[in-house]
């Protein structure tokens, strides 16, 4: 159940943010130009994951990735069995081409990996120089986690109002990398399937996050219809917000799915709702053996 299946992302930019937001579409990626716009990712994971992320053609060749029917997959190996003490099950990164600073990023997903072992993570970055241009996470989580996480992380004194009008709950509202475990400044969505087994259920929904040059807010939707979206899940505004320009800036996005490593093999099988203990699981050891040996934990299918 580990793949991603989206319809488009959009990219809108802002024609002017006073006195009030005006949008216009600057880039649109969907299933015709995907794979030529980002750059497939082929080094070791960042995240300490246990994976192996592979060029564009071993993904195509392999069926990781596909791009008919108006929809792009992105998924991950579902066949092999793999050596735990090797690099990891095969699946993919990739990094748009082009990178922005603010505007409104739209995604309109069908289907997001869920299952023991996966973690997955959309979200925007410098790449030249991280961390210090930021990272802003839109949909991430791991396990079998039905909320969906947003967090920012920032270089550098980075706090936020925790009275931000947003819908959602805070793990933390100190954004620096680094502390707190690197969690940044998150916050956990409230609405029912924001992530995971119920989103997909659902038959997906759509997510958006404004980024201005005083506030980012994210939310999510089962419906692609901005009105209905109403107060921010996330909202992330003052103090740190008035050096946002030094903190974040030429993002590209990131999309990809990885396995274990300090976020899913952390939590990996401790037992709460979002990670069930499985049996004779429950550690970072356990995680890396559950993803090499079970193939079929990853198919394609809901
Ligand atoms: C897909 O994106 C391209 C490039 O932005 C655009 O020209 C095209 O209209 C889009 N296709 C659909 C079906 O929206
Ligand atoms: C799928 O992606 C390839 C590579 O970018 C592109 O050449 C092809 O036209 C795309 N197919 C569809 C149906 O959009
Ligand atoms: C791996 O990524 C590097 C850096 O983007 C790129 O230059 C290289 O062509 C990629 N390798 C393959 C096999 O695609
Ligand atoms: C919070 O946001 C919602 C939706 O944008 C808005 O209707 C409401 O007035 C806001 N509340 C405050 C206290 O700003
Ligand atoms: C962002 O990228 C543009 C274009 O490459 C560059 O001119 C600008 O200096 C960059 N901004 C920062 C803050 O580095």
């Amino acid at each position: 159940m580990a793949r991603l299946k989206a319809a488009s992302v959009l990219i809108v930019q802002f024609l002017s943010q006073a006195p009030a937001l005006q949008y216009q579409l600057i880039q649109e990626y969907n299933a015709s130009n995907i794979f030529e716009e980002f750059n497939f990712f082929n080094g070791s994971d960042p995240t300490g994951g246990f994976v192996q992320y592979v060029p564009f053609d071993v993904a195509a060749n392999t069926q990781l990735i596909g791009n008919g029917s108006d929809q792009i997959y992105l998924g991950v190996d579902s066949s092999n069995i793999y050596t735990p003490g090797g690099p990891g099950r095969p699946s993919v990164r990739i990094e748009s081409k082009l990178t922005f600073t603010e505007g409104l990023f739209v995604i309109d997903l069908l289907h997001v990996p869920v299952g023991c072992g996966t973690w997955l993570a959309l979200w925007t970055t410098g790449l030249s120089s991280w961390p210090a241009d930021g990272e802003i996470g839109i949909i991430e989580n791991v396990n079998d986690a039905r909320s969906n996480n947003a967090a920012i992380h920032a270089k550098g004194e980075c706090s936020v109002l925790d009275t931000a009008n947003q819908t959602g709950t805070w793990k933390s509202t100190d954004c620096i990398i680094n502390h707190d475990d690197n969690q940044g400044c998150g916050t956990v969505f409230t609405e029912p399937a924001s992530f995971g087994a119920d989103f997909n259920t659902n038959g997906g929904g759509v997510y958006a996050m404004e980024w201005t040059s005083s506030s980012i807010r994210s939310g999510s939707s089962p419906l692609p219809d901005s009105d209905t979206f109403g107060a921010p899940s996330a909202s992330v505004e003052g103090p740190c917000s008035a050096s946002f320009g030094e903190k974040f800036f030429n993002h590209s996005i990131v999309i990809d799915t990885t396995f274990c490593g300090g976020w899913a093999g952390g939590t990996f099988g401790t037992g709460t709702s979002a990670y069930p203990l499985k049996e004779g699981l429950g550690s970072l050891d356990s995680c890396v053996d559950y993803v090499a040996s079970n193939p079929g934990a990853f198919t394609w299918g809901v």
